[in-house]
């Protein structure tokens, strides 16, 4: 595994981080097989773990909690969200209030059983409500040494370009893959402004390989119901890119992997995975360089998609 140097933090991060959501932090996603791959991915030389206050319904962030519990942690960048809550039935609030995010924050400590977080991260944000009171509130937790560094996590270009201009976050994690080309000169303004960046996403949410079509276990369900439910473009726009999967010298996942860290903007890409063999074919895309050609072509695709 190599490392990267995450922005002006001070942290050095595992090229390939380990996201904490989904599928993974379902109580139906066997406890013993979840905490399993967070156990390989430290065994494998992943530091960066990420999470939040809302995902999978809330369930996650204990669990990764529970994964890591008797393990070192001190030079782990565990990265987790605060502003969003799951607010019962699979629905999820929102509350960036100062109070809401401090009282999230705090309970994240007490679910990840840290003492400080190293990465706090705001949740889909709206513009508006980077308040100065919120940013106060930020600046607060970071002066009682609750949180190490202050994260937006945000799709949205308007708002992270907003946040970068802000001075107050030292991370910012964006969705950044092949489908999402656009996002290279965002990310490169916030590495000038000296924030660290964390690529989610970073497989497509593996509808580079048709992942819809391909049913073999129950998250496999889950996967192709949110792909159909809610990232149709994505699923759409992965079927042109499923040239990635059918090469002899590298695998689709470990070229959509190497792709992204072939920006030397991005700090780490953080993937999500229900499958130890999936896990360890992901870490071993460090340090793997894209052929030439397929960068051509990747490049020469997003072009006729776009
Ligand atoms: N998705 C979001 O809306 C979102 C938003 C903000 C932040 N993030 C962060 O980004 C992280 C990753 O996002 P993500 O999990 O949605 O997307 P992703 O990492 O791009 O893709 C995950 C999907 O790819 C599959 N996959 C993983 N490795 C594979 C391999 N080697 N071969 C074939 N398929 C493979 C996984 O299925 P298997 O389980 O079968 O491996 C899963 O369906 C999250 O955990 C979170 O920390 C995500």
């Amino acid at each position: 595994m190599l490392y990267r140097t995450l922005g002006r933090t001070g942290f050095t991060v595992s090229e390939i981080g380990f996201g904490c959501a989904s599928y993974w932090g379902k109580p139906r996603f066997s406890e013993r097989r979840a905490i399993g791959l967070v156990h390989q991915a430290l065994d494998l030389g992943v530091t960066v773990f990420d999470t939040g206050a809302s995902y999978s319904a809330g369930e996650a962030e204990p669990r990764l909690g529970r994964a890591l519990k008797g393990r070192d942690a001190s030079s782990l960048v565990i990265s987790t969200k605060a502003g969003t809550f799951h607010a019962g039935r699979g629905r999820i609030g929102r509350d960036f209030t100062p109070a809401g995010v401090v009282r999230s924050a705090e309970a994240s400590l007490a679910n990840l059983g840290l003492d400080a977080l190293p990465v706090l991260q705001l949740h889909g944000p709206a513009r508006s409500d980077l308040t100065a009171e919120l940013l106060a509130a930020l600046a607060g937790l970071k002066a009682r040494g609750l949180v190490r560094s202050l994260g937006l996590n945000s799709f949205d270009p308007v708002v992270l370009e907003h946040a970068i201009g802000l001075g107050v976050f030292d991370v910012m994690m964006v969705d950044y893959n092949v489908l999402r080309p656009e996002r290279a000169p965002l990310i490169a303004r916030a590495v000038k402004a000296g924030l660290g960046v964390l690529a989610g996403m970073p497989l497509a949410m593996g509808h580079t390989g048709l992942k819809v079509a391909r049913i073999g276990d129950l998250q496999d369900v889950w996967y192709a119901a949110r792909g159909l439910v809610r990232h149709r473009r994505e699923v759409k726009a992965g079927v042109a890119f499923s040239f990635l999967h059918r090469r002899s010298d590298i695998t689709g996942s470990q070229a959509a992997l190497a792709y992204v860290l072939g920006d030397p903007n991005v700090a780490s890409a953080v993937i999500g995975t229900t499958r130890p063999a999936h896990l360890a074919e992901n870490v071993q895309a460090s340090g793997v360089a894209l052929p030439a050609d397929l960068h051509a072509q990747i490049v020469r695709t997003q072009a006729a998609v776009a």
